[in-house]
């Protein structure tokens, strides 16, 4: 299994001292930025896009930003985000015909390529050729939209689907991850390990990160 990486969801931040949270966050021992851009038609909410994450990637130098692009027309933002410094575009298997051909353009503009699916999308929507073309695949274990939310345990065998069929990729679990609820993700086999409220809602950040990191790793 590829080497844990803890990427901490913004949405639970400040947005108003976004970049300073982004640090805090480095500093506490995260690998990762998970940036949840939402369009208001994927899902019903909207939060930022390309110009607040040029302003992330300045402020932060050397931030990987994992974004995950909860958007109807993922296409259309894939030279926004790596003009403003994406480091990982991830989209969503539910809202593109053409899976393929996106993820060589997130690879031309040099961004490693992500697939999310959703609680009600099967494993299998995921092909052998776009697991294969993809760096990362993303399982929700809550419906898109919002921080917060209760982790959804029957989401779990997919991750242990994905990993056995694509053992050297990176595999993202997203919604409702705490140290409570970790564990039977890492089991199943992901190694990246997104958490909003469980990080940023905690006094000390840095031992949430270093708990998360240590399942992960043993
Ligand atoms: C949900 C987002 C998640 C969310 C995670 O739509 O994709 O990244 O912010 O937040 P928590 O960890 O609070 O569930
Ligand atoms: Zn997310």
């Amino acid at each position: 299994m590829p080497p844990a990486i803890i990427s901490p969801s913004v949405l639970a931040s400040d947005f108003g001292q976004l970049t300073a949270e982004c640090k805090r966050m480095l500093r506490g021992g995260a690998q990762w930025l998970h940036m949840d851009v939402m369009d208001g038609h994927f899902v019903p909410n909207i939060t930022m896009g390309a110009p607040v994450l040029a302003s992330v990637s300045k402020g932060v130098p050397g931030i990987f930003m994992d974004c995950h692009m909860m958007v109807s027309e993922p296409e259309k933002w894939v030279n926004d985000i790596a003009d403003a410094g994406g480091s990982l575009y991830c989209f969503h298997i539910e809202a593109t015909s053409d899976p393929v051909s996106l993820i060589h353009a997130i690879h031309e503009r040099r961004m490693k390529a992500g697939v999310a699916i959703s609680p009600d999308t099967p494993s299998t929507s995921i092909s052998d050729e776009v697991g294969e073309l993809a760096d990362l695949l993303l399982v929700m274990t809550v419906y898109p939209g919002r921080g917060g939310q209760k982790f959804i345990e029957r989401c779990v065998p997919k991750v242990a689907e994905l990993r056995a069929r694509f053992p050297d990729k990176d595999i993202e679990v997203d919604g409702g991850v705490s140290p409570k609820t970790v564990d039977v993700c890492a089991q199943a086999g992901s190694n990246v390990i997104v958490a909003g409220t469980a990080i940023f809602g905690a006094d000390k950040p840095e031992e949430v990160i270093a708990t998360l990191k240590s399942v992960v790793d043993t």
